[in-house]
C-alpha cells in the first residue's frame, strides 16, 4: 500500500426528508445569501425546490435562483453564475439536483473567487479557494456530492474537462434516496454504471498489498450487482434506493481508492464521447468500459479473474485463467445489457466514423495515459474500435 492522506470533510446528511432540514445546514456552514442552483426541471416537477425554499425561508437564509444547467454542463451557465454571485453579493451556492448541477456549483463557486478565466482552472491551474457549496442530491451517479471533483463542457469545441481541489467538497450533502425516485429507469441504470466504473478505475491497480480497499471496492460492486435490479423493477424499492445512493458516494469520496495507484483511462476515453454526442455519462462507460477491459486484461489476467470470482461469481479455470478473466468481462456487459445500458456504438449513437476525431479531441499526441495500463493515442483508436463493434 502507497501512502496517502484521506481528506472528506463533508457532513452526509441521509435519509428520508432531510432535504427540509438544508436552511439549517446553510446557516451552520455560514450562508447567509444563497444561490440555488439546478437543472431543466425534476426538481421543480417534483415538488423538492419548493421544499428548499421554505426550508432556507424558515431559517431565515436569503437566496437566488439560477436553474437550467444541462446534463454535462456547460461553461455559458457557469459564466452566467458567476456575474450572479457577484452582483448578488452571494455567500453559498446550494445545489439541488446530480452531478451536472453539482459540478455547475462547484465551477461557479471557483469561478467567482477566480480574477481571470475560469476556464483557466479546468485546464490546469490550480483551485485554492471556493465559495462553500452545499448540496441536495437528486440522483445517485457521479458521486460529485462526496468528490472535490468537477467537469464542465466548454461549448466551444466541445471540450469536456475536469478540475480537483479540496476547496471545491462540498461543506454538506443531503441524501435522501426518496428524491432518486423519480428517475427514469434509464437515468437510474447510467448511475449505476458510473458507480460501478468509479470502483473500477480504482480496483484496475499496479499497487499490491491493498486487500483492504480491494475488498471495500468489491463490496461496493457486489452492492451494485444486487441493488440494481431491484431498482429497476421497482423504482419505489426504498431500501435499494438507500444502498445504492450510498454506494455512489462510498465509490467516489476515494475511501476506496487510497494508498493504490488509479487508472481513469476510461473516464477520459468516454469524456468525449459524451463531449461530442451529448450522451449520459454512465452509457458512454457501458459502452467503454468493457472494451477498455478487454484492450487490458492481459497486462494482470490474475486481477480480472479475481474481479470474475469475487464480483461475478464466475468459477475459476486453474488450468486456463484467461478463459475466467474474459468471462468476468462478459459478465459485466451482459450485466449491463440487462439494466437497459447501450453496449456498442450503435446502440449509444455514436458513429465509427468519428473515432479520429475522438482520439485527436482526448487529446495526448505522443504521450501515455493511464495509470493501471499506459495507453498511447493508438491503443485508445482501437478501444474505441472495439467498443464500436461490441457485441453480447
Ligand atoms: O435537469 P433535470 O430536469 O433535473 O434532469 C436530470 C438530468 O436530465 C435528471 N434527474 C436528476 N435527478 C432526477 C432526475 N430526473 C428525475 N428525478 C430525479 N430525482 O437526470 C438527468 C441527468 O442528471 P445529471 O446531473 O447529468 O446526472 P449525473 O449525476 O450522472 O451527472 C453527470 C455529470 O457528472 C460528471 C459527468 O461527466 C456528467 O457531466 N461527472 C462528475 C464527477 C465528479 N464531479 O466527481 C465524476 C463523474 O465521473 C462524472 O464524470
Ligand atoms: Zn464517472
Amino acid at each position: 500500500m502507497e501512502s496517502f492522506n484521506f481528506y472528506s470533510p463533508t457532513e452526509f446528511v441521509f435519509g428520508k426528508g432531510r432535504e427540509n432540514e438544508c436552511g439549517r445546514y446553510v446557516k451552520k456552514y455560514g450562508g447567509t445569501r444563497v444561490l440555488i442552483h439546478f437543472g431543466g426541471g425534476s426538481a421543480e416537477r417534483s415538488g423538492l425546490l419548493g421544499k428548499v425554499r421554505r426550508s432556507l425561508e424558515e431559517s431565515g437564509v436569503d437566496f437566488v435562483e439560477l436553474g437550467g444547467v444541462q446534463p454535462n454542463p456547460r461553461d455559458s451557465l457557469v459564466y452566467k453564475g458567476i456575474e450572479l454571485c457577484r452582483s448578488e453579493g452571494i455567500d453559498m451556492i446550494l445545489a439541488v439536483g446530480g452531478g451536472s448541477v453539482i459540478d455547475s456549483a462547484k465551477a461557479i463557486a471557483a469561478g467567482v473567487l477566480y480574477d481571470g478565466d475560469f476556464w483557466d482552472l479546468y485546464e490546469g491551474r490550480p483551485i485554492e479557494r471556493a465559495l462553500p457549496v452545499g448540496v441536495v442530491l437528486t440522483i445517485a451517479a457521479a458521486g460529485s456530492e462526496g468528490s472535490g471533483d468537477s467537469v464542465i463542457t466548454k461549448e466551444e469545441g466541445l471540450l469536456k474537462r475536469g478540475t480537483g481541489s479540496d476547496a471545491l467538497r462540498p461543506r454538506f450533502s443531503v441524501l435522501d434516496p426518496e428524491l432518486t425516485q423519480t428517475l427514469p429507469a434509464y437515468q437510474t441504470a447510467c448511475g449505476a454504471t458510473d458507480i460501478m466504473a468509479h470502483v473500477f478505475e480504482r480496483y484496475f491497480t499496479n499497487t499490491r498489498e491493498v486487500e483492504i480497499t480491494d475488498r471495500l471496492c468489491e463490496a461496493v460492486l457486489m452492492t451494485m450487482v444486487k441493488e440494481t435490479p431491484r431498482v429497476i423493477a421497482d423504482p419505489d424499492d426504498y431500501q435499494a434506493r438507500a444502498n445504492i445512493m450510498w454506494a455512489g458516494m462510498v465509490a467516489h469520496n476515494n475511501i476506496v481508492g487510497v494508498g493504490r495507484e488509479q487508472d481513469w483511462n476510461s473516464h477520459g476515453i468516454e469524456h468525449e464521447l459524451s463531449a461530442l454526442y451529448d450522451c449520459a455519462h454512465g452509457a458512454g462507460l457501458a459502452v467503454i468500459m468493457p472494451a477498455w477491459m478487454e484492450f487490458v486484461y492481459k497486462h494482470d489476467v490474475m486481477r480480472f479473474c479475481q474481479m470474475a470470482t469475487r464480483v461475478f461469481g464466475v468459477m475459476m479455470d486453474f488450468e486456463d485463467p484467461e478463459k475466467t478473466a474474459v468471462e468476468g468481462i462478459r459478465r459485466f456487459r451482459l450485466f449491463l445489457h440487462s439494466i437497459g445500458m447501450p453496449i456498442n456504438f450503435a446502440e449509444l449513437g455514436a458513429k465509427e466514423e468519428d473515432i479520429p476525431v475522438l482520439v485527436e479531441k482526448f487529446g495526448i499526441g505522443d504521450s501515455r495515459t493511464g495509470g493501471f495500463v499506459h495507453l498511447s493515442a493508438k491503443d485508445i483508436t482501437e478501444i474505441y474500435n472495439i467498443a464500436a463493434k461490441a457485441e453480447l
